[in-house]
Formats: C-alpha cells, sequence, structure tokens
C-alpha cells in the first residue's frame, strides 16, 4: 500500500487523480467511500476525471453513459468491459492506494 492523497482532497461526491510509480490513478469520493481505479474507461478510453457520481458506489462515463461498480470494476448493463480497480486502505487521513 503506497501513500496517494489526504481524505480532504477527494471531496465528497468528487474525484482526484494522484500519480503513484508513474501511473495515474482515479480516487474516488463515492457517498464517503473512497475508491481507486484506472483514469480511462474500458470502453473506449473516455477520461473518467469527468465521469458522474450519482449512486453509491458507481461510476458512470459521461462519453456512452456505460455504469462500473467501484468495488468490483463490474459493467452490468455491458460485463465484456471491466473497469480496473485498485484496493484501498485508509489510515488516519491518509488514503493508501496499491497499484
Ligand atoms: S468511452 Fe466510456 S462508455 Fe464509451
Amino acid at each position: 500500500m503506497v501513500f496517494a492523497a489526504k481524505v480532504s482532497e477527494v471531496p465528497l461526491w468528487g474525484k482526484k487523480v494522484v500519480t503513484m510509480n508513474g501511473q495515474e490513478i482515479l480516487l474516488v469520493n463515492s457517498k464517503g467511500t473512497i475508491y481507486a481505479c484506472e483514469t480511462e474507461c474500458p470502453h473506449q478510453g473516455a477520461p473518467l476525471s469527468g465521469a458522474l457520481l450519482k449512486d453509491a458506489d458507481i461510476i458512470t462515463c459521461q462519453r456512452h453513459g456505460y455504469r462500473f461498480n467501484l468495488q468490483s470494476g463490474e459493467c452490468k448493463e455491458f460485463p465484456e468491459y471491466t473497469l480496473k480497480t485498485y484496493p484501498v486502505q485508509m489510515v488516519g487521513d491518509e488514503i493508501h492506494v496499491e497499484i
């Protein structure tokens, strides 16, 4: 697990892109739970920094509306596409991610 950001840097229902070991990771605060995932949609590569967060634990790509579970990466409607997600651990007010 590697330090990624302070919790205060990822606002509620917000996102933040961080670079860890030269790799960009998207941190997401969905209803108070922090998730980490890849920054590009596995469908056609839209940047997920502009994705929508409306439902808990779900990120919705703004380009074609595919919905991914932030925990498992699963897309129920299009199961052939899976979002890469990373384990997150909270250490006090710090977000640590395993990449
Ligand atoms: S590029 Fe994300 S749904 Fe198509």
